[in-house]
């Protein structure tokens, strides 16, 4: 073969390159859409309620994904300290992902019901109240942040062109579900069903 051809020349050898690594790719990636395992809800999962569907935009606002991964690998260390492995049927209603790679804290993937609601209060209003080696921020506002709701019907019906399954009920009672409740609630409703489908397994 005469390898001349791109060996001699940079620009053709970049072309080159990138074809090849692009193939690697569609070939890697391109088949993950059409599976079922990667594409389909596990057994039993349900869209946010209305709370914790608020709750999850406060654990954004707040940046706690910047310390918190929701994503624990296939690996003996990680399944023996936080459980089954995240599987990516878990997270199909999920817009945007949350899976991170910062671990300042740990994966709270699965954190939901592992501790007690009140557990979460003291540990958001003062972390070192319960952790006293924790270097976790305190959120004393969101006890006294309510919700007004005005919103959360309109971004369920954005999450259902996304393909979350919300139903028309579950859009006209959002308001009321909502309004009203403080933050700190909306976001331990959140909190308390992370992971719970797949907790027990191992
Ligand atoms: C600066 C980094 C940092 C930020 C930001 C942060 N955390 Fe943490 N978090 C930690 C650390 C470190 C721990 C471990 C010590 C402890 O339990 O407080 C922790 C522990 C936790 C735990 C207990 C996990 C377990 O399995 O024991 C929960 C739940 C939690 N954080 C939720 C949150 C939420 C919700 C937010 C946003 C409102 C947040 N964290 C923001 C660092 C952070």
């Amino acid at each position: 073969m005469n390898h001349d051809f791109v060996e001699k020349n940079i620009g053709k050898m970049l072309v080159m390159i990138v074809i090849a690594i692009s193939f690697g790719g569609l070939v890697e990636i391109v088949p993950l859409f059409f599976l079922k395992e990667t594409t389909e809800p596990i057994d039993g999962l349900m869209p946010l309620t209305a709370l914790q569907l608020e709750g999850r935009d406060i654990y954004i606002r707040e940046g706690c994904n910047n310390c918190h991964s929701q994503m624990i690998r296939p690996l003996r260390a990680e399944t023996e300290r936080y459980g089954h492995y995240s599987v990516a049927g878990e997270f199909v209603y999920d817009h945007p992902h949350l899976w991170g790679s910062k671990r300042t804290g740990p994966d709270i993937a699965r954190v939901g019901q592992r501790y007690s609601d009140d557990w979460h209060r003291a540990h958001l209003r003062d972390p070192r109240s319960v952790v006293p080696e924790s270097n976790m921020p305190a959120y004393p506002w969101l006890f006294d942040n309510s919700l007004s709701g005005d919103d959360t019907a309109k971004k369920m019906s954005v999450l259902r062109t996304l393909g979350v399954p919300y139903t028309e009920l579950d859009i006209t009672g959002a308001k009321s579900a909502v309004s009203g409740k403080m933050e700190v609630d909306a976001l331990i409703a959140y909190l308390q069903n992370l992971g719970i489908l797949l907790k027990h397994k191992r």
